[in-house]
């Protein structure tokens, strides 16, 4: 008899994404007659940048040439994608090597797979709210998960507790999805720990190119010590519009050394290559070859304009919660907007009324974690004429 695997039982009913595409289309058929605005879900709204198109473009011809055509690419991405990566990485003052990065298909296929080169017997520290993959592929293993809570008076940003002992950590800055970005000072305390734990911090730095102050760290390795105790996942799904193209990628130090159970001391790197070859053939060379035009001077200079767009976005939703008196936390080095609902609202509660009377989608804080009741996540990733008429409605309706 063949047994599934009963953690799965632990698990909520459906992925919080997938429920509110649920509700939405519900909504949808009951009311075509309506104009939905959505904001939930993270996904972006602006084509991608020529660079990138041109580059992919360029790849397609060059895969129709028999001189040309390319079959299995290295399991851990091309080369000349590790390199673009490296620079860019160089050019805010963090070192890597290529054989430290790997490609993917993104961030989240990432830290669910992460899960493999892991025993299940650690204790896993994750912040609350979180984004829920980090709670769920946890649970589909069955393992020990402790929370550290995310409030107004830590501004949503944890930070170590020396009572508390976890051997994996889940961080992530800018976060989602409260939008708090944490300091230097603040990632130093969070190795310190690490080290001292001999843990290893899960480090998703997916929105880190909507940072625009110098001083905040755009990478966990801007952080002395990090590459002993850290992994680093990076998608850009966000950074260049590609949450449909699909690519991401995953820094793992080489001086990142733990232990087996029984002592055997293991290279991360070589684990993670270990599985990604044997378990993955890798991102398309087209894809990749887009992805490395996102790094070439013209790709940054359009990305950067994407991303400037979608900052004033943040900033015109913003200024209409001010003005409603709505007290919120984000939108500046993020595309998230974190927001109190109003009139002691429930999260849920606070979707439903935002759905049914003013015809916008949102995310309700607690399908982020129980410290997300009450609270509620804007997207500023819409176009600006919904970004603006939602707003409005906001402005009207509540
Ligand atoms: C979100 O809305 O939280 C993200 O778009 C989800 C993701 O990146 O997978």
């Amino acid at each position: 008899m063949a047994f599934v695997n009963q953690n799965y039982c632990n698990l909520k009913e459906s992925y919080l994404f997938s429920q509110i595409a649920h509700k939405v289309a519900e909504f949808t058929a009951a009311h075509p007659e309506k104009k939905i605005i959505k904001m939930g879900i993270g996904d972006v709204t602006l084509p991608l940048a020529p660079a990138v198109i041109e580059a992919m473009q360029k790849a397609v011809a060059e895969m129709g040439v028999k001189e040309t055509f390319r079959g299995y690419g290295p399991e851990q991405g091309y080369d000349f994608l590790h390199q673009a990566i490296a620079k860019y990485y160089a050019s805010f003052g963090v070192e890597v090597a290529s054989d430290e990065i790997f490609i993917s298909d993104g961030a989240k296929s990432d830290c669910g797979n992460m899960t493999d080169i892991f025993s299940n017997d650690n204790v896993i520290l994750i912040p609350d709210p979180v984004y829920p993959v980090y709670l769920d592929t946890n649970v589909m293993c069955g393992r020990k998960i402790i929370y550290m809570q995310g409030k107004p008076e830590n501004d949503f940003l944890p930070m170590p507790d020396d009572s508390v002992k976890a051997d994996i950590i889940y961080l992530c800055s800018p976060n989602n999805p409260t939008g708090a970005v944490y300091t230097k000072e603040q990632l130093e305390k969070w190795v310190a720990y690490a080290l001292k734990n001999d843990a290893v911090i899960l480090y998703d730095a997916a929105y880190e190119a909507f940072v625009s102050d110098p001083s905040i760290p755009r990478s966990i390795f801007a952080v002395e010590g990090a590459k002993k105790c850290a992994i680093e996942l990076c998608s850009l799904s966000k950074t260049a519009g590609f949450t449909g193209t699909r690519c991401g990628y995953t820094i793992v130090p080489h001086d990142l050394v733990r232990k087996t159970k029984d002592g055997q001391e293991m290279s991360l790197n070589k684990m993670w290559l270990r599985r990604q070859t044997t378990k993955f053939n890798g991102v398309p060379y087209i894809i990749q070859r887009g992805a490395e035009a996102v790094f070439s001077e013209e790709g940054q200079k359009q990305c950067r304009e994407m991303l400037a767009f979608y900052k004033e976005n943040a900033r015109i939703m913003a200024e209409a919660l001010t003005k409603k008196g709505i007290k919120f936390y984000g939108g500046t080095h993020s595309p998230y907007i974190w927001l109190e609902c109003p009139n002691g609202m429930g999260s849920w509660e606070f979707f439903d009324y935002l759905l049914e009377k003013l015809a916008v989608v949102g995310t309700p804080g607690a399908g982020f974690g129980s410290m997300g009741e009450g609270y509620f996540r804007l997207t500023a990733f819409g176009s600006r004429e919904n970004t603006i008429e939602a707003m409005e409605r906001i402005e009207k309706g509540l």
